[in-house]
């Protein structure tokens, strides 16, 4: 285990690459659910591949194993309120639940939201306290507004502040 004080500075390090903010959601014959991210990024485009990282412990991630099955839900700037739910540890059950969404090649794709593509599950690879999922895109979208950021450690937008 890294000495605390490395951690904190690798945070504030890397918490000074500002991101957007997605929603990853996945959905299996039992379960449904989602979680915040921002640890993601395009990989390939021939073939189109996206990336995720997600925390080992994450509850989304037995529910994208059982199912093959992701989306990236990039989030609008007015989807703050979003990020903090799909960000919390709600029952998992229950973070779709008031959430406008649609199925998209079995996925739910989040209402309103700036971008969102759909993955099948290609590959799990293992990265110390996370997990490295590559997919597959194989459905994609644009909406409208201007996006979630994230940096240094809270949510801003391109307006500033
Ligand atoms: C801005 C932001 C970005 C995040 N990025 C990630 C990420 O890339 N991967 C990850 O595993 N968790 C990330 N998290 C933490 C998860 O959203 C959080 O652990 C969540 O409770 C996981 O939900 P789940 O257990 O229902 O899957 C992020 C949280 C925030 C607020």
């Amino acid at each position: 285990m890294a000495p605390a004080t490395d951690i904190e500075l690798f945070r504030e390090v890397f918490g000074r690459f500002a991101t957007g903010v997605a929603v990853i959601t996945s959905a299996g014959r039992s379960s449904a659910g989602g979680m915040t991210a921002n640890a993601l990024c395009s990989l390939s485009l021939d073939p189109l591949l996206a990336l995720v990282c997600f925390e080992n412990q994450a509850r989304t991630l037995p529910i994208v194993r059982d199912s093959g099955r992701f989306a990236v839900n990039v989030l609008a700037a007015d989807q703050e309120r979003l990020a903090g739910v799909f960000a919390s540890k709600l029952p998992e059950s229950e973070k779709l639940d008031g959430v406008a969404h649609r199925f998209e090649d079995g996925v739910p794709v989040i209402e309103g939201s700036l971008a969102w593509a759909t993955c099948e599950l290609n590959e799990l690879i293992a990265g110390g306290d996370h997990t490295i999922a590559i997919g597959r895109v194989s459905a994609m979208g644009l909406g409208d507004g201007e996006p979630l950021l994230w940096y240094s450690g809270r949510y801003r937008s391109m307006a500033g502040g």
